[in-house]
């Protein structure tokens, strides 16, 4: 079944408009973690920190469909404090036996901060099929493109995607 479901943290609304984005533009589904502990009005600071330093968990609802449904999820998250947030990590976790193809976008502060790749790819067991990096400031001056490439990428009938170590053509 060639179908994608994306799957986003947010806590300023950036990683959110990029799922937005690829869902307007394909149509895929969003589902969407909540950090229990967050309040919209206040994102935290401090907090981000301590789950980094303690290693701890988070609290999590989920709004979307099951990842189990789809064949492929879309990741889309930012990097804070050096980690995936502790709400994504929940989530990863709990669905590590229905994620067993991924792709990530990482929201980062500049473009040589560690992307969400390595922790990703420790906590399910694999590699993502794809990734991007992105940069809060790049989309807060709009930048759509490089949302649209990574999309384009993915289209069940990319052959980059399907072929990627054989070097076959699609029929
Ligand atoms: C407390 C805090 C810690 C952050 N730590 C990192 C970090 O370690 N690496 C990074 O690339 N960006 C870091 N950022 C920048 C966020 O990734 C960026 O603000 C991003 O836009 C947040 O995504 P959102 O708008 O979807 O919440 C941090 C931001 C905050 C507020």
């Amino acid at each position: 079944m060639d179908s994608m479901l994306v799957v986003v943290y947010s806590e300023t609304g950036l990683a959110r408009d990029v799922a937005a984005q690829l869902h307007a533009e394909h149509g895929w589904p969003v589902g969407e973690i909540h950090d229990l502990r967050s309040h919209p009005e206040t994102p935290g600071v401090l907090r981000p920190l301590l789950d980094s330093l303690l290693h701890r968990g988070a609290p999590i609802s989920y709004q979307g469909p099951d990842p189990g449904d789809f064949r492929t999820v879309v990741i889309v998250t930012p990097m804070l404090a050096g980690h995936v947030p502790a709400a994504m990590r929940a989530f990863l976790g709990h669905h590590r036996e229905q994620l067993r193809r991924v792709a990530i976008i990482s929201i980062l502060k500049s473009d040589d901060a560690v992307s969400a790749v390595p922790e990703v790819a420790q906590l399910l067991g694999h590699a993502p099929i794809h990734n991007a990096t992105l940069t809060a400031a790049e989309l807060e001056r709009g930048s759509v493109a490089a949302v649209r490439e990574f999309g384009a990428f993915l289209q069940p009938r990319s052959t980059a995607l399907q072929f990627p170590a054989t070097g076959l053509s699609a029929a």
